[in-house]
């Protein structure tokens, strides 16, 4: 047998194995199982490929911080009846980030002298409002979402550098490289990976870093509940709790999931704190820090 043919045949017997009848079959497989590691959101779908474009002269002639991704990039945020509004765009960003510098100046953090990365952050909402500290030090964003990564890399860097990671709990930066790193409503989506991306950020970070991560816990359900009863997640925590009796059991986290790449992650703050709490020092857990989530601010050891 030609050394083509043996190669074809054990691809095809690769394919069946797996039960992907041909290559785009296969790679639709990967691309849409949530459950294996090393994905990411690709820009296009497309059998065509994609092009990348730089920025336009009129966002260009725009200061960066009220450079405004397309709305597919906003992940939400700003919406409001039913609309995009740009105003709160810009304004949650800035919000989210002045709650989290009052927790970290009220513990003792100076911004700027040590290199910052944002983890999940998507058309850099949060991000841009660090232009000071990245005219300091270096300022990274990091998204599993290429196409957010994409327009951020073409409209807000430099001052700022992305790139777009997988969903494989690793970041390609050496031990103890960053003073901050943060994730804005990102342990919120991460399931079962949520302790080997906490490791994962705690080996990047330096001795004494520190780590701001928003949550979804028992307070954040209660306030959904009472300021948006129409919200959907009271609908899949009410369908998840019919399936499995949780809410009447001492659950410590559960994870409702819409579509196979959407989940939503819930803790029991205190057992959550309790576990992660052997890994790095809790130093403050701040109830609705972040819209109805929970800022919680870790500090490495050593
Ligand atoms: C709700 S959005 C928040 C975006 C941003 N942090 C902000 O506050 O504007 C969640 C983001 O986390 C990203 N994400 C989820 N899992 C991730 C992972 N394992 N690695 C990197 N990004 C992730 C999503 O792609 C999405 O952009």
């Amino acid at each position: 047998m030609s050394e083509e043919l043996r190669l074809r045949e054990n691809q095809n017997r690769f394919h069946q194995a797996i039960g992907a009848a041909e290559i785009r079959g296969l790679e639709n497989s990967l691309m849409n199982a949530s459950n294996l590691a090393g994905t990411y959101y690709p820009e296009d779908r497309s059998q065509n490929g994609f092009a990348l474009y730089a920025m336009s002269a009129d966002l260009a002639a725009k200061p960066l911080s009220e450079r405004l991704p397309p709305t597919p990039l906003r992940h939400y945020y700003g919406i409001k009846d039913n609309r995009y509004h740009d105003d709160l765009y810009l304004r949650s960003g800035l919000n989210d980030v002045n709650a989290m510098r009052r927790l970290l100046v009220k513990d003792g953090v100076r911004l700027g002298s040590a290199p910052i990365l944002e983890f999940g952050c998507a058309a850099g909402r949060m991000l841009r409002h660090l232009e000071a500290e990245a005219r300091m030090t270096e300022v990274w964003g990091v998204d599993l979402h290429s196409a957010a990564i994409h327009w951020a890399q073409a409209h807000l860097s430099p001052p700022f550098q992305f790139f777009t990671n997988t969903t494989a709990p690793h970041l390609p930066f050496e031990d103890n490289s960053f003073g901050l790193v943060f994730a804005g409503s990102v342990w919120t989506h991460i399931g079962e990976l949520d302790d080997a991306w906490l490791l994962e950020i705690r080996r990047i970070l330096r001795p004494g870093g520190r780590l701001y991560l928003t949550v979804s816990d028992q307070n954040t359900l209660a306030e959904i509940k009472r300021l948006s009863p129409d919200h959907a997640s009271n609908r899949h925590v009410a369908e998840l709790d019919e399936a499995t009796g949780m809410l009447s059991k001492n659950w410590v986290a559960f994870v409702t999931r819409t579509t196979p790449w959407m989940q939503r992650v819930v803790y029991q703050r205190d057992a959550w704190l309790a576990r992660i709490g052997q890994w790095m020092d809790v130093r403050a857990a701040v109830p609705n820090a972040y819209g109805w989530q929970t800022g919680v601010l870790l500090a490495k050891r050593g």
